[in-house]
C-alpha cells in the first residue's frame, strides 16, 4: 500500500459534483470578478474569523504583500521575520522596501518566541534602524504566542501582522489565528486547510481604513471608476475560485476534525519513539488547525529515505532556512545567530496528512517509522 502525502482527488470523491455545479454556475453567469461569489464568500469568512473586514486576495502572498504595502511603513525599516517559514513572508517585506530582520523560532515550538526577537529589537536600536512591524507566522497551524508577541509589540510601537497561510482555522484563547494582529493573511493554496483549484488568498481586518486602502490597492490602486489614488496592483480573486471555497468551507469544520483525528493517532502511536521522535507541544488554550503534521527526528534524511522505499511519501519543510536563501544574500544588515532554526531545519519531517487518510494509511507510517529506529 502506498501512502500519499496529500490525494486531492479523495476531497473530490466526496463533493466533486458540487465544486463542479459551483464552477458551471459562474461560468454561465459569466461574471468572472468582483462578484456574488467573492463577496459572500468575504462575509462567510469574516464572520468565522470573528473580524469586521475579508478581502478576498488572488494569494496569500499577495495578502502579506498588500498588509504591508497598506500601512506605508517608512522605506528601509525593519520587519522582524521568523526564518524558518515559506519565502513569502519575507519576500514581500523586500517587495515593500523594507528590511528583513531573522529572528529565531522556539527549540520545541517553530514560531517566533520573545527573547530573540527582544535582543534584535534592542540591536535595531543600537545600530540606529527604526523597527516597524513583526510578522508572526504559525507555521504547520501551531498558533503562534500571539497575546505575547502582540503585547510586545504595544510596548515598542511596532505593528504585529499575522502570516496565517498555513493556520486557518486554528485558535488560541476563543479567537482565531490570523485575528490578533492588525491584519492577518490566509492562503487558499491547493495544499492549505481551505483550498482552491488555484491560487487564492484573504485579509482579515478589524481595521476600517486599512480594508479600504487595501481594496482600493488590489484593483491597481483604483479609488473610483478609472482613477488610481495609490500604486497598486492587480490582486484579486477569480469568482470560480471563490465558488469553489464557498463550496469547501461547507465541510471545513468536519474536515478539521478528521484532521485533529489523524493528528491524535500520530501522537499516541509515535509518543513512545521519544526522543527519536518529537512532536511539537500544543501551547495552553490552543486549538492547532494543522496544515501539516511535523515530526522532528534524529536521521531525518535516512528515515526518508526509508520510508519513500516504504512507499511512504513525506516532505521536508523547509530545509534550507530563509536566512540561507540566495535572495536574502547582501540584504540582511543585521542579524542574529539562528540556532534553532539551524537545527530545526535538519530534523523536520512532515508526514502523509490530510482529512481523508485512512487509519490504515496512518498505522502503516508510524509502523514503518517505528521499524526504522528499531533496525538501528
Ligand atoms: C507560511 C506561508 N506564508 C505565505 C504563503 C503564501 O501563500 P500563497 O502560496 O497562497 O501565495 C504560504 C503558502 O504557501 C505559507 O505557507
Amino acid at each position: 500500500m502506498q501512502v500519499p502525502f496529500l490525494d486531492l482527488k479523495r476531497a473530490y470523491e466526496r463533493y466533486g459534483q458540487e465544486l463542479e455545479e459551483a464552477v458551471l454556475r459562474v461560468l454561465r453567469s459569466t461574471k468572472y470578478l468582483n462578484g456574488p461569489e467573492t463577496r459572500e464568500l468575504e462575509k462567510e469568512l469574516a464572520t468565522f474569523m470573528g473580524v469586521n473586514h475579508a478581502i478576498a486576495v488572488s494569494s496569500g502572498t499577495e495578502a502579506l504583500y498588500l498588509i504591508l504595502k497598506a500601512l506605508e511603513l517608512p522605506p528601509k525599516s525593519i520587519a522582524f521575520v521568523p526564518s524558518f517559514t515559506f519565502v513569502s513572508t519575507a519576500e514581500v517585506v523586500l517587495r515593500a522596501g523594507l528590511i528583513p530582520f531573522f529572528v529565531d523560532v522556539e527549540d520545541d515550538y517553530p514560531n517566533l518566541t520573545l527573547e530573540p526577537l527582544k535582543e534584535a529589537y534592542e540591536l535595531c536600536l543600537k545600530r540606529g534602524f527604526q523597527s516597524v512591524c513583526v510578522i508572526a507566522v504559525s507555521l504547520y497551524g501551531y498558533p503562534a504566542r500571539l497575546p505575547e508577541l502582540l503585547a510586545f509589540c504595544q510596548e515598542k510601537n511596532l505593528i504585529l501582522i499575522e502570516d496565517a497561510c498555513q493556520a486557518f482555522g486554528s485558535e488560541l484563547e476563543d479567537k482565531k489565528v490570523g485575528s490578533f494582529g492588525v491584519a492577518g493573511a490566509v492562503s487558499f493554496y491547493p495544499t492549505k486547510n481551505l483550498s482552491a483549484a488555484g491560487d487564492a488568498g484573504m485579509v482579515f481586518t478589524n481595521d476600517e481604513n486599512l480594508a479600504l486602502k487595501i481594496r482600493a490597492l488590489k484593483e491597481h490602486g483604483q479609488t473610483k471608476p478609472y482613477f488610481y489614488e495609490y500604486h497598486g496592483i492587480n490582486g484579486r480573486m477569480d469568482e470560480v475560485q471563490a465558488a469553489i471555497l464557498r463550496v469547501k468551507f461547507k465541510y471545513f469544520t468536519e474536515e478539521l476534525t478528521l484532521r485533529e483525528k489523524w493528528a491524535k493517532l500520530y501522537e499516541k502511536n509515535l509518543s513512545h519513539l521519544y526522543p527519536k521522535v518529537k512532536m511539537f507541544k500544543h501551547l495552553p488554550n490552543s486549538k492547532p488547525a494543522l496544515s501539516l503534521f511535523t515530526i522532528r527526528a534524529t536521521r531525518r534524511n535516512e528515515l526518508q529515505q526509508y520510508l519513500e522505499k516504504m512507499r511512504i511519501a513525506t516532505n521536508v519543510y523547509y530545509r534550507i532556512p530563509l536566512h540561507h536563501q540566495p535572495i536574502f544574500k547582501d540584504k540582511l544588515p543585521l542579524s542574529l545567530s539562528l540556532p534553532n532554526t539551524e537545527r530545526l531545519s535538519q530534523e523536520v519531517l512532515s508526514l502523509p496528512f490530510f482529512p481523508y487518510l485512512k487509519e490504515e494509511e496512518v498505522l502503516k507510517v508510524c509502523k514503518a517509522i517505528e521499524e526504522f529506529y528499531a533496525n538501528g
